[in-house]
């Protein structure tokens, strides 16, 4: 069933109104294929209907959102990130805070491997470092994507790849095999997943010495990218590192952070 020209503006601004990613036209046969879905989950025959049911609010929202944001991620997705964070980030954090923990936060942490990722090479810099403690929260606005994070069972390329390219942590930290495979209950450990739009105000109040915000500002328009920012920012304790997505550059745009290398941001003003 085609998506004409007035469903697909309703459905777009429905899209910005619950999650703020900026889409146009283009997605049209995208929203097409994601919402035909919904709507023969929930016996509705016409785009109005749906249009007019989720308008409604109450529970297709998170479904909705669910459809309309896409989650794809894998583990030491970037490898160029993940070498500094190992070489340069965690060194450089624990000689100057002694036994202090290391907080990070994954926004937008889709289905987990990036968290889990992370608290990977924190455990090895532990078996190192036996001082070193450290806390990841992980977030996202997909509950769908939150729950298969929390179930940390992976399947196909993402786990091919991550053998492939990382034997030596892959044999430590997941078990299963030959199909899919589950991360162990000690890196799991680490890692507290939530439900939380970057629109808004970040979580609990807490503060963070790391955030990664990886391949999700390509999804907004510059006024929510600046907003994210802004809002992530009051979650950042001095001398916090941000790290962006590979395709990502905020250079352009009015924000709290100064550039530092490929893909990381200090927050703007703060001594070097
Ligand atoms: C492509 S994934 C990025 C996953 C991971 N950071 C990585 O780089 O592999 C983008 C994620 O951003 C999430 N997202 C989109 N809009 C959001 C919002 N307003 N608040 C929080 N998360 C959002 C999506 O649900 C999706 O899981």
């Amino acid at each position: 069933m085609d998506l004409r020209d007035e469903h697909l503006d309703a459905v777009i601004a429905l899209v910005r109104q619950h999650t703020g990613i900026a889409m146009n036209e283009n997605k049209r046969v995208l929203l097409q294929g994601r919402l035909l879905p919904r709507m023969r989950a929930l016996g509705l025959a016409s785009y109005d209907d749906y249009i007019a049911h989720l308008r409604r609010g109450g529970p297709e929202v998170g479904p909705f959102i669910d459809s309309v944001t896409t989650n794809d991620s894998a583990f030491f997705r970037t490898p160029a990130v993940w070498w500094y964070l190992n070489d340069e980030f965690l060194a450089d954090w624990h000689a100057g805070h002694g036994g202090a923990p290391l907080r990070i936060w994954s926004a937008a942490a889709a289905t987990g491997e990036e968290a889990y990722s992370m608290a990977m090479l924190c455990l090895e810099f532990q078996r190192q470092h036996p001082d070193f403690r450290f806390t990841i929260s992980a977030t996202d606005i997909s509950s769908q994507a939150l729950d298969a994070a929390r179930g940390a069972t992976y399947r196909g390329r993402t786990v091919e790849r991550f053998a492939l390219t990382r034997p030596a942590l892959f044999r430590r930290y997941l078990a299963g095999g030959p199909e899919r495979w589950t991360v162990a209950p000690e890196v799991r450990a680490h890692v507290a997943f939530a439900t939380h739009n970057l629109l808004a105000p970040p979580p609990r109040r807490e503060h963070f010495d790391l955030v990664l915000l990886r391949n999700v500002l390509i999804y907004f328009d510059e006024q929510n990218q600046e907003r994210i920012l802004a809002q992530v920012r009051t979650a950042m304790r001095p001398g916090a590192r941000l790290v962006l997505g590979e395709q990502e550059s905020i250079t352009r745009i009015r924000t709290p952070f100064e550039f530092e290398q490929a893909h990381v941001y200090r927050i703007a003003g703060e001594p070097q």
